[in-house]
C-alpha cells in the first residue's frame, strides 16, 4: 500500500466514519482496492457502471471518481442504515450527482434493468451466496469488452478448506465462473481476492 496512490482526506474520513458501525466496519473495501478500482474504470473509459453492495460508499466513491464525464454509477444496497455516511463522502468528493443509490434487494434492481448489453463495469460485493445470480443478471447486460469484478473470492483463504455454506457458495461460484465461456477470467490476490471477468465479444 505504501507504493500505491495514498488515500486522500475524504477517503480517510470515510474510513473513520465507518468505524461507528463497529460490528460491520470490516465490510469496507481495503485501502489498496480504491486506487485499483479507479484505475480500472478510468482505463476502460466507463460511462455506465453498477455496484452491488454499497455499505458506507468507499468502493462507489472509487468507481465514481474514475467515470468518464457524464458517466453514471447505479449503486445497489438493501439497507439504508449506513448509506447517509456514503452520501456525505460522495458529496464531499463532488461525485454525488454521478451516483444513483437504489435501496432494494439487488437482484430485483438488476432484473429491472433493460435487457440490453449496456453496462461497461460492475463491482459485486454483497452477500456471497448471491454471486452467481448477480453474475447471471449482469453478464447478459454487459457490453463486449466490459468488466465484472467480484470481491472476497478467497474468503480469507477458506476457499481451500470451506467451513460454511457461504464458503461453499464462493467455491462453487469460482469454479463455475472460470468455466463460463461468455467471459475471460483472472483471479487476483488483492485484499481478500478479487476476480475480474471480461465479457467476450
Ligand atoms: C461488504 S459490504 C459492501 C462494502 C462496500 N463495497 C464498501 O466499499 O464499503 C456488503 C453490503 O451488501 C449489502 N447487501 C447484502 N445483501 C444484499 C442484497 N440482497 N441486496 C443488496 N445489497 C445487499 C449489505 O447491506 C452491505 O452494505
Amino acid at each position: 500500500m505504501a507504493h500505491s496512490t495514498a488515500p486522500d482526506a475524504i477517503q480517510e474520513r470515510l474510513a473513520e466514519r465507518t468505524q461507528q458501525f463497529a460490528d460491520v466496519a470490516h465490510w469496507q473495501t481495503a485501502p489498496e482496492q480504491s486506487p485499483f478500482l479507479t484505475l480500472l474504470v478510468q482505463t476502460l473509459g466507463v460511462r455506465n457502471a453498477v455496484e452491488v453492495g454499497t455499505f458506507t460508499g468507499m468502493s462507489a466513491l472509487a468507481i465514481a471518481r474514475g467515470l468518464q464525464p457524464g458517466g453514471r454509477l447505479l449503486a445497489c444496497d438493501v439497507d439504508d442504515t449506513w448509506t447517509p455516511v456514503a452520501r456525505e463522502a460522495w458529496q464531499a468528493a463532488g461525485v454525488e450527482d454521478r451516483i444513483e443509490l437504489r435501496i432494494a434487494p439487488a437482484i430485483e434492481t438488476l432484473r429491472s434493468l433493460p435487457n440490453t448489453a449496456q453496462i461497461d463495469f460492475s463491482f459485486v460485493d454483497a452477500e456471497k451466496t448471491g454471486y452467481w445470480d448477480y453474475f447471471s443478471e449482469l453478464v447478459v447486460r454487459t457490453r463486449p469488452g466490459g468488466l465484472l469484478v467480484f470481491d472476497n473470492v478467497f474468503r480469507k483463504g477458506r476457499v481451500l478448506n470451506p467451513t460454511s455454506e457461504v464458503d461453499d457458495a464462493v467455491v462453487d461460484f469460482n469454479e463455475r465462473l472460470a468455466k463460463d465461456d461468455r467471459v475471460d477470467v483472472v483471479m487476483l490476490p488483492i485484499a481478500d481476492g478479487m476476480t475480474i471477468a471480461r465479457r467476450r465479444p
